[in-house]
């Protein structure tokens, strides 16, 4: 049997950029997509159309949007990319442009995911063994296949809200309840026009305002409401990185007795105390085969004081393939355009793999 593909989103260019002080050119925003094309990664996170008072550095997401349906990056497979929107003057916005080149999203970006691997045993060391005997036939790398070479490029769009009244204020102005209601007509307009949406839940794993125990029932409660509104996808975020395996362990299980599918279900570590990988690891036992990353470990949250960047894509890349699964991911490439934007943005490259492979 092949190995198993884990579908990765890189978040490199909206996550990775937002909280960067200096004003970042378009043209480098632009050539680091078009980097990341190329490396094999097939779902890339582009930009936001958020307010640009309260997040400045996503300002020309417009740009960015016009940018990719003129001229979409050359790639080998086809991407699909994706725009955050916090409410309905945000996705009238993104639409302007959207319709203005006549797009249509209507290529199915989630594939169902694999069986589960039944992962009783619990053993946390058999995850090269569930994943090698998982069959990729139905995984993520069928996407290709499925969709034929399009002019232009799947767009999809993310909503957000968060597990913690706290931070929802500080992130979006707004109680958690009231951001539900924003995203109603979002949902339906979205629906309307065939494109997916992914909804994210922040500081699943501990808040910057409220502290590292945030209720696992929370988490569910709103990742069930979020579906059944119709997001096609919840990334279940640790925005301060006070995730640690047992207590990843625990919300998995939770999600899991909540009803809600492994295949729904991303995870969005942030590596600030260094517990990304040995979280992923725990996610990827737990079945979970969708995760998000960026480049370099680019990234923070202007509203989650301290946060460092997410998992550098580099690096769960690396764990990945060491597993024995695949990502469809040339490492190598990867690395570079790490080592590139760190460099464009003045900043260390924060991806172990990624300075290990370079030094070969
Ligand atoms: P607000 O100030 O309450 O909004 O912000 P408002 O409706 O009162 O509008 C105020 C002004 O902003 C008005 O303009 C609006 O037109 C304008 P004025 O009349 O003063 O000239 N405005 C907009 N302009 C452009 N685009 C828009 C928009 N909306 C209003 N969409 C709002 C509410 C939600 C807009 C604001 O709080 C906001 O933009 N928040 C976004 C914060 C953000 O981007 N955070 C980072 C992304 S989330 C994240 O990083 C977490 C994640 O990575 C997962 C994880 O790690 O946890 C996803
Ligand atoms: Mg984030």
């Amino acid at each position: 049997r092949s190995a198993e593909h884990i579908r990765i989103v890189e978040v490199g260019p909206r996550d990775g950029l937002q909280n960067e002080k200096q004003s970042i050119p378009l043209q480098t925003k632009i050539e680091l997509i078009e980097k990341l094309a190329q490396t094999g990664l097939q779902t890339i996170e582009a930009g936001s159309f958020v307010s640009p008072k309260w997040v400045p550095q996503m300002a020309n997401s417009t740009e960015i949007l016009e940018y990719l349906l003129k001229t979409p990056p050359k790639s080998s497979s086809p991407i699909t990319y994706q725009f955050l929107v916090p409410n309905a003057r945000g996705l009238d916005n993104f639409l302007t442009t959207y319709e203005s080149f006549g797009a249509s999203s209507k290529q199915d970006a989630y594939p169902t995911p694999p069986p589960s691997p039944g992962n009783g045993r619990g053993s946390a060391l058999n995850t090269s063994q569930n994943l090698n005997t998982m069959s990729s036939d139905s995984g993520a790398d069928a996407i290709g296949s499925q969709r034929g070479s399009t002019s232009t490029p799947d767009i999809e769009l993310s909503i957000f809200t968060a597990a913690t009244e706290s931070f929802t204020q500080k992130n979006t102005n707004c109680s958690i309840a009231e951001s539900l209601k924003r995203f109603e007509p979002i949902m339906s307009r979205a629906k309307s026009m065939d494109l997916k949406v992914r909804a994210y839940i922040s500081v699943a794993l501990g808040c910057p305002y409220e502290g590292p125990n945030v209720d696992p029932h929370k988490v569910a409660s709103l990742a069930v409401n979020l579906l059944e509104m119709g997001a096609d996808e919840i990334s279940v975020a640790d925005t301060t990185g006070m995730g640690t395996a047992p207590k990843t362990a625990e919300l998995l299980k939770v999600l899991s007795a909540a009803g809600i599918e492994k295949g729904d279900l991303a995870l969005h570590f942030h590596d600030t105390y260094g517990q990304a990988l040995v979280n992923s690891v725990v996610a990827l036992e737990h079945g979970i085969r969708t995760f998000d990353a960026a480049v370099g470990g680019l990234g923070g949250c202007p509203f989650s004081p301290g946060a460092t960047g997410n998992v550098a894509t580099e690096d769960l890349v690396h764990l990945i393939h060491s597993l024995g699964a695949k990502t469809g991911v040339d490492i190598e490439k990867l690395a570079e355009v790490g080592d590139w934007i760190s460099g464009q943005l003045g900043r260390r490259n924060e991806s172990s793999a990624g300075k290990a492979t370079l030094a070969r």
